[in-house]
């Protein structure tokens, strides 16, 4: 093993997969999914408010220079190597390997560097379970950890959850914003076609890995940006809603995400060949790609 390259390697193993497209993303109290998915919806419905939103917000703020911890791309890699997602139906791997898994198949696809990249940092946001607890939904120590603040479908915060584009609906009743006038309706606290970038989305990973991308001015492209900020954003990118709040260029945005997607969803299955030693041997190409944009030293996390 080379001392740049993130311990856990050797030891995942994955499962040939066989899952069709229809398996991915069960989300019914009824049909299989697993109870810890269930509870974590409705926690998450229950606990994501504007309030909670802002009060994240300030916890890890990059402004004026503010972070939590430097560290390399490879360090955070070692961070996160025991976190597994409680939130996804589809995925009992370490999140490294679905890192991995998700910039070879952009590889593999042939698109270009900066979109491997991307899918190699997608979800490295969930780091902020070192700073978190369950209290806050940021606990990625325990094996039934509340991680509601960290991953899991995002929709907007301050205005109507859309009961036809959200998974379990029926747990919207139970966010006190939807119980106050001034965040209940279609529009809440933003303006009519205010653009994608003014809406507040659940506050979890996608939000915090753009926000520390930017604060250490990677040079990715805002597609990559876009890609990263909006991928759990499945109530706009996947189910049409919020488009009252979008202005002009918001949809051709949203179609890197659509792209990107593909490769997020549909890799988690454990038809690969990602074993230990191959994940040794493609570690120097990844290397090369986080120093080509930008990210190659300490970063601010
Ligand atoms: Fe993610
Ligand atoms: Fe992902």
């Amino acid at each position: 093993m080379t001392p740049s390259t993130p311990s856990n390697f050797q030891k995942i193993q994955t499962n040939a997969g066989t899952k069709t497209v229809e398996e991915f993303r069960t989300y019914t109290q009824d049909e299989g999914t697993p109870a810890r998915v269930i509870e974590h919806y409705r926690d998450m419905r229950r606990f994501q408010t504007l309030e909670f939103y802002e009060r994240m917000e300030k916890k890890y703020s990059f402004e004026n220079g503010a972070y939590r911890k430097l560290m390399t791309i490879e360090e955070a890699f070692v961070e996160l190597e025991n976190y597994i997602d409680a939130s996804d139906p589809d995925l009992d791997l370490p999140n490294l390997l679905h890192l991995l898994q998700t910039a070879e198949g952009i590889r593999k696809a042939n698109h270009p560097d900066w979109l491997q990249l991307t899918g190699l940092l997608h979800d490295m946001g969930k780091i902020m379970f070192l700073w978190g607890s369950g209290e806050d939904g940021q606990d990625g120590y325990s094996p039934n950890g509340k991680q509601w603040a960290l991953g899991g479908d995002t929709f907007v915060v301050g205005c109507r959850i859309p009961d036809e584009a959200v998974v379990f609906p029926e747990f919207n009743e139970l966010n006190p914003d939807m119980h106050d006038e001034r965040y209940n309706t279609t529009h809440g606290i933003y303006e009519l076609n205010c653009g994608l970038d003014a809406l507040k989305f659940a506050w979890g990973h996608d939000e915090y890995m753009y926000r520390m991308l930017v604060a250490n001015d990677a040079k990715l492209p805002r597609e990559a940006l876009d890609m990263i900020r909006y991928h759990s954003a499945y109530p706009w990118h996947d189910k049409g809603a919020y488009e009252h709040l979008m202005k002009d260029g918001d949809f051709e945005r949203m179609k890197w995400v659509q792209l990107f997607n593909k490769f997020d969803l549909y890799t988690k299955d454990g038809d690969n060949e990602l074993r230990g030693d191959k994940m040794q041997e493609l570690w120097p190409y990844y290397k090369g790609l986080i120093e080509k944009y930008g990210l190659g030293g300490k970063l601010k996390w």
